[in-house]
């Protein structure tokens, strides 16, 4: 590419979209920076910006803010500015995008007490100058006073910046898919998938409000500028849709490409759907590296339907591809360079061969008998994502230790717990003090939305545990290899963890230390920054940071699955790991075992399949992708990416 995909300076210019060659399929200006806190920095710094800029001509700098994951560190370097750098808030007037509807304040779900934990009880903002639609609001009074709502913004002379993210339906505000052009605030209804992606925070879609008060697309539009912030691979989809797709209700936030001073800020994995990122040979002049040149191919033959040996230069040539073919000779040549890649990451010995020739697989094959460590963020994803390879690993005979890095508390449901609680009390034991009765007790006077107790919570952390062990054993593993890190950044008892500490860490060197492994194999979900998986991650990349001087880290090598949710592109995968079909049913009653996330658990996402069937669907299509490669044709696949630290 001509231009350096990643801006590096600190403020954000806007600029038209689609005039240059590299954002021709672009319909909105987008600015793509390293991660959400470099991101966020750089948006934080344009407000501050523009409320100085208010200060010294004596006037209100009117704000229109959001809540969500998306702004929190816009607000939490706004509070820094504040507090380091003397930036007042006293000329600021803001206005929120939207609450649930009905919403209380003091609910710790609710928009009003989001915006006053992470920004107004921080700042010198005057509290008549905050404006949050308001959750309490009776049904009879809701029409005016969306009414007001809006006039209020226009007596303060409409909206100077307008902080936004994107849901995955393509709503700003609450703006669901089918919200008009010109719609202003009002009440609206829920979309489904919005409330899958609230429901972690409610415990339970069930506890999402069916309704929310938003600003209307029109109001948002009236903003004199507006930033969008969409962070992590989740976001991708729908951000491709609203950049390149036709403007249309099915998408609100494409609304936005009439706005003539919009800047969407994207992180690397928001921003990979997009052309230029993900196929840009279909944009321009590329520099063709190893990495590039295996993923076009590998884009080819999935648009042409061909296998690898069977592409022929006028595939190249009508792809945006002949620029490959001249810098690299003939369209045989590439194939077969690739075929062969593709063909060397397979291997049924993902410990190593011993004795065998390993130049061309992707372990070594000394030394013959390894120690692994497999770290598992929750207590079922290693045999959730690689339950066949585990297996593998444990029938070649090498020492296998699993560590399971959280305690997976919160995801075990209340009348799970209770069960086991009232099993337990059946039995009459008279010497655990009550304790049992006190667990049933406080699960069955649980307030809604409240945080267990500190004794419920052990039970749920001790039924994953005896399923984990179920599982493990079942595998060949013995107890003493398993290990319970319960590392503290879990243990808040609510959806929102703490910040990885370095208790994590040490807790992290220390298994490491005392294994010291040849192999390691951990979740590599990179892209969701504030999900259990990137932390247990984190903590593992720090632990390594400390470790990498010592000397047995010089034989460890990393090997990433991923989690339950996602798999690896094709071209990325450095091992891919057969099963037989047998292999297959071993590894779904691995996961039998685990039962307390069976039939409807508590963090479903917007996929209500089982576990298993998820996992065998994944592996299964890993494999099919082999075969239309063509290569062999087996029932299943575990793929892992070698990372090197
Ligand atoms: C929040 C709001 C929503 C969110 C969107 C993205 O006030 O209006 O449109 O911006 O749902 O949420 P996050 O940032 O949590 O991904």
């Amino acid at each position: 590419m001509k231009t350096k995909l990643i801006e590096n300076s600190k403020s954000i210019r806007y600029e038209e979209a689609g005039k240059f060659e590299e954002t021709r399929f672009e319909k909105i200006h987008n600015v793509l920076v390293l991660n959400s806190k470099e991101g966020s920095a750089r948006v934080a710094k344009e407000i501050s910006e523009l409320i100085i800029n208010k200060q010294a001509k004596n006037q209100q700098c009117i704000l229109g803010l959001a809540t969500g994951s998306s702004p929190i560190k816009v607000y939490e370097e706004l509070v820094r500015m504040h507090k380091e750098e003397g930036l007042s808030f006293v000329n600021v007037v803001t206005f929120n995008l939207d609450e649930y509807y009905p919403m209380t304040k003091g609910n710790i779900q609710s928009y009003y007490y989001f915006m006053h934990e992470h920004l107004f009880n921080h700042v010198d903002i005057l509290p008549e100058n905050i404006h949050i639609p308001d959750g309490t609001v009776s049904i009879d009074e809701l029409h005016q006073y969306c009414i007001d709502y809006e006039k209020a913004i226009e007596e303060k002379g409409g909206i100077d910046l307008q902080l936004l993210g994107i849901g995955r339906t393509g709503h700003i505000g609450f703006n669901e898919p089918g919200s008009h052009f010109n719609s202003e605030t009002r009440s609206i209804i829920l979309d489904y998938i919005t409330k899958v992606d609230a429901a972690p925070s409610f415990l339970g879609i069930d506890n999402v409000p069916k309704k929310a008060i938003t600003m209307g697309i029109r109001t948002v539009r009236k903003a004199k500028r507006i930033i969008l912030m969409a962070w992590g691979q989740n976001k991708a989809s729908i951000i491709k849709k609203t950049i390149e797709g036709d403007i249309s209700s099915k998408v609100p936030a494409t609304y936005l490409q009439h706005h003539n001073n919009t800047t969407f800020i994207l992180d690397v994995e928001a921003a990979s759907d997009l052309t230029r990122i993900n196929t840009p040979w279909l944009v321009g002049p590329c520099v063709w590296d190893e990495k590039l040149s295996s993923k076009a191919i590998i884009w080819l033959c999935q648009k042409t339907g061909k296998s690898i040996l069977k592409l022929i230069d006028e595939d190249y040539n009508d792809n945006g591809m002949s620029s490959l073919l001249a810098d690299k000779g003939s369209s045989y040549d590439l194939n077969i360079k690739m075929f062969n890649k593709v063909q060397h990451t397979i291997t049924g010995w993902p410990g190593g061969k011993p004795n065998a020739d390993d130049t061309s697989r992707p372990e070594r094959a000394n030394p013959a008998i390894k120690r692994v460590l497999i770290f598992s963020p929750h207590p079922d994803d290693d045999v959730i994502s690689m339950g066949g390879t585990f297996d593998r690993l444990v029938e070649q005979g090498h020492e296998v230790h699993i560590a399971y890095q959280t305690s997976g508390n919160i995801a075990v449901s209340n009348h799970e717990a209770l069960k086991f609680a009232e099993v337990t009390k059946g039995m009459r034991c008279n010497n655990d003090n009550g304790l049992m009765k006190k667990i049933v007790d406080d699960i069955k006077s649980k307030k809604e939305n409240a945080i267990d107790s500190l004794d419920v919570r052990k039970l749920k952390g001790i039924i994953r545990q005896c399923e984990s062990l179920a599982a493990t054993r079942y595998l060949g593993v013995s107890d003493d290899n398993v290990h319970f890190l319960n590392l503290p950044f879990y243990e808040t008892g609510s959806i929102k963890k703490n910040p990885l500490g370095e208790g994590d860490v040490k807790i992290m060197c220390a298994i490491i230390e005392e294994i010291k492994p040849h192999q390691i194999y951990a979740a590599g979900d990179l892209a969701d920054p504030h999900g259990t998986h990137r932390v247990s991650l984190d903590a593992l990349f720090e632990a390594l940071k400390i470790l990498k001087p010592k000397s047995f880290m010089n034989d460890c090598w990393l090997w990433l699955y991923r989690g339950a949710w996602q798999e690896w592109d094709i071209n990325e995968i450095d091992m891919a790991v057969p099963m037989s079909p047998d292999q297959v049913l071993k590894k779904r009653k691995a996961i039998f075992f685990h039962q307390s996330q069976k039939d409807g658990v508590m963090f479903q996402g917007n996929d209500i399949r089982e576990f298993w069937m998820r996992a065998e669907d994944r592996n299964n299509k890993t494999a099919k992708k082999y075969k239309e490669l063509g290569l062999a044709d087996y029932a299943a696949m575990e793929a892992f990416v070698r990372w090197h630290y």
